[in-house]
């Protein structure tokens, strides 16, 4: 083993320890009081470049009665407007550009669930940026150059694979571009590739690990080592259960397409306590989400990201819907931490009064015995009164007796931890959708209110 901190060997990663200090990148040694003049005087310049080279922008300031000189304390940002998805949709598509077309080098798009796509565009400066965040994320995950990587987020207008790709590229690993799909094939490669990394979405991976299963392979004896998972909510339980049933570190990978994809924010793997957001680029606020009003550290709100270095698409204040609180840094002290994503504004139900995400229900049913890691949830409306469903899949031998238990425990569970009478349906082995990107949870049956 070599004894030069710098080059560790690329079979070793040094799992569950710091990344020696010689693998810090200079935004990573940045002091506290470093950090916050670096911010300031990035933000300024993003301030300037949005106002001269974005008409919106020029708009709302305009509105706002601010300029980008206004801003003389990172304090004073909370007096410029917000950005949301519709303004990206309203200038759908190449309207919200701050370079001409001939300096944008790549276009990502992500489908919305209503209407037009989003555009989200990179200079070769912004690609070259994305590419460090992500490899900065995959050495805080305990990834380490000449590690192999199979990647399984999709490739293609979604940032997952091609973000994921790049970054572990300039980490200096190996890529293996599986993108998501052929989940027999990925088994059959993870086995002859023997890589130490996977990055996926952690509802896929759970789809590959039955597909090990399947096969007849002891998802524990593989190569992975490390999975860096992201693109949707999960809980600690779902760490907990990938964890145990992989015997690697699961460890959360944070972004969005509108600030640049995956990398704005990444857990380091010896304390895994959240996600750091990376504020050299990136500067976080927490609003409430209904008044508007910032929220000071430590309290719950919508994340709110201005970027601080991006050329082809700088977004000011830009709205998130994502539901987390911020921490002081740990690993990295001088950066601040994310709360694990608890869910969107967007994905909240409001069940007879009483608002239910997704992951709460999650953390149920991972934590009952006799249920498999696969649910569903269904709303319906029985006259006037919403109903929600949970349907839970029974695991291989769970007997009769053991589902109606099975059953119990969970409308227990969340009655107990949530505050709401559920239903709760356990389907045989096999029977729930199984995912291969991003999962959806959530089938909505209701009747359109009239
Ligand atoms: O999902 C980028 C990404 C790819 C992140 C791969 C991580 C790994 P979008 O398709 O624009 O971009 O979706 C962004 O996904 O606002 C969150 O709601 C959700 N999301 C992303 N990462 C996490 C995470 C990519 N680690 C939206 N935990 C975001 C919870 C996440 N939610």
């Amino acid at each position: 083993m070599s004894s030069n901190p710098t080059s560790p060997p690329a079979t070793e990663p040094r799992l569950g320890e710091p990344l020696p200090e010689g693998l810090l990148d200079a935004g990573e040694r940045l002091g506290a009081e470093e950090l916050r003049q670096l911010q300031l005087t990035r933000l300024r310049q993003t301030l300037r470049h949005a106002y001269d080279n974005v008409e919106l922008y020029r708009r709302k300031f305009d509105a706002a009665g601010v300029g980008p000189d206004d801003c003389r304390t990172l304090g004073d940002l909370a007096r410029f407007p917000f950005t949301t998805k519709a303004d990206l949709r309203d200038t759908y598509p190449f309207g919200m550009f701050a370079v001409p077309m001939s300096e944008v080098r790549r276009i990502h798009a992500s489908s919305g669930t209503t209407g037009r796509p989003t555009v989200v565009v990179y200079t070769d400066g912004d690609l070259s940026a994305w590419a460090d965040l992500v490899a900065r994320s995959i050495r805080a995950a305990g990834g380490r150059a000449g590690h192999k990587v199979h990647i399984s987020y999709g490739y293609g207008l979604f940032t997952g694979g091609l973000g994921a790709h790049y970054g572990a590229e300039r980490a200096g690993c190996t890529v293996i571009p599986a993108s998501g799909g052929m989940t027999a094939r990925q088994v059959q490669i993870i086995q002859d590739f023997r890589p130490e990394i996977i990055m996926v979405t952690p509802s896929y991976m759970l789809t590959l690990l039955d597909e090990f299963e399947r096969q007849g392979v002891d998802p524990r004896a593989t190569s992975l080592r490390i999975g860096i998972f992201g693109a949707e909510p999960w809980t600690e339980a779902m760490r907990q259960e990938i964890e145990q049933r992989m015997d690697i570190h699961a460890v959360d990978i944070y972004g969005l397409s509108e600030v640049m994809g995956p990398g704005v924010a990444g857990e380091c793997v010896e304390t895994k306590d959240g996600l750091h957001i990376w504020e050299d680029q990136f500067y976080p606020e927490v609003v409430d989400p209904l008044t508007d009003r910032s929220k000071p550290d430590g309290e719950s709100g919508e994340l709110v990201f201005t970027t601080l270095t991006k050329e082809a698409l700088p977004v000011v204040r830009y709205r998130t819907r994502d539901l987390t609180r911020l921490l002081p840094g740990t690993a990295r002290p001088a950066f601040r931490r994310m709360e694990k994503v608890t869910g969107r504004c967007d994905d909240m139900i409001i069940l007879r009064g009483v608002n239910v995400f997704p992951s709460q229900i999650e953390e149920v049913v991972l934590g009952t015995e006799g249920v498999a890691p696969h649910f569903q949830l269904r709303l319906s409306r029985r006259g006037r009164m919403d109903e929600m469903t949970v349907r839970a899949e029974a695991r291989p031998g769970c007997g009769p007796e053991q589902r109606e238990a099975a059953a119990a425990a969970i409308a227990r569970g969340v009655k107990d931890g949530v505050g709401v009478t559920v239903r709760v349906e356990i389907v045989a082995p096999e029977t729930l959708e199984r995912s291969v990107g991003k999962i959806r949870r959530v089938v909505d049956d209701r009747a359109p209110d009239a």
